[in-house]
């Protein structure tokens, strides 16, 4: 069994290195910003609710994301373990996830300076078929607007990526989500990288400091 979470801003790269450990472990990501889009995009009762903070860069009260991973986390896929992307966000969460029984292994914080989380976010584009996410300048399709991945075209903006709802993304980062860092360090979980840099290069630290 094995337990990871990725803590960061938005922006920092969880996802893109979540995916890299998902091939080491063979364990799967659970994203709970990919879990709420689907949730939107299918229309669910889950969808409308978290609609509306979600469009406007704020937090998903923890009720309902906390309901949402309990219940992802009872899929058989689950069973050995999974690479957490986006949770816990907020002390609560983290305490929801102790009131289950849940320890996590490690708590893999990535670190990126401001202005550099904002190019990333500004030029992320994503693919509506296969979800591949790719970037303008540091990630780009070979060509252009169309995913290397499934083919399919044209390649999408989050919503969320627009400059005013990254800004507010930023504050409710530093209000709600970054405390986590003080918190898990306290309890020797906290493995912290630097996330600036090529990915490939990032991966490489996170797998040296996991001895994998
Ligand atoms: P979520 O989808 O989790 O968004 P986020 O935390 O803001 O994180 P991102 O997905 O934007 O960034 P990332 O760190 O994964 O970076 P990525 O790898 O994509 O959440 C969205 C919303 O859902 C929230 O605002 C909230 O409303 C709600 N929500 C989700 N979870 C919640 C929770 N637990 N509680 C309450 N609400 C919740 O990389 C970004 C870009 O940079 C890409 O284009 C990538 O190609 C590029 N890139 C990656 N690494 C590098 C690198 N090393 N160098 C250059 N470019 C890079």
């Amino acid at each position: 069994m094995k337990r990871l979470m990725m803590l960061g801003p938005p922006g920092a790269g969880k996802g893109t290195q979540a995916q890299q450990l998902v091939e080491a472990f063979q364990i799967p990501q659970i994203s709970t910003g990919d879990l709420l889009r689907a949730a939107k995009r299918d229309g669910t009762d889950l969808g409308k609710l978290a609609a509306p903070y979600m469009d406007n860069g704020r937090l998903v009260p923890d009720e309902l994301v906390i309901g949402m991973v309990k219940e992802r986390i009872a899929l058989p896929d689950a069973k050995n373990g999974y690479i957490f992307d986006g949770f816990p966000r907020t002390r609560n969460q983290s305490e929801a996830l102790d009131e289950m029984g849940i320890a996590l292994d490690h708590v893999i914080s990535i670190d990126v300076s401001e202005p550099e989380l904002i190019r990333r976010l500004e030029g992320r584009r994503s693919c509506k078929e296969c979800k591949a996410v790719y970037h303008l300048v540091f990630a780009a399709p070979k060509v252009a607007g169309t995913c290397d991945r499934c083919g399919s075209s044209p390649l999408l903006q989050r919503p969320d990526d627009m400059p005013v709802k990254i800004k507010q993304r930023l504050v409710e980062y530093a209000e709600e989500t970054e405390p986590l860092i003080d918190f898990y360090g306290e309890k020797g979980l906290l493995i912290q990288i630097d996330g600036e840099g090529d990915p490939k290069e990032v991966k490489k630290r996170i797998q040296s400091a996991l001895g994998t």
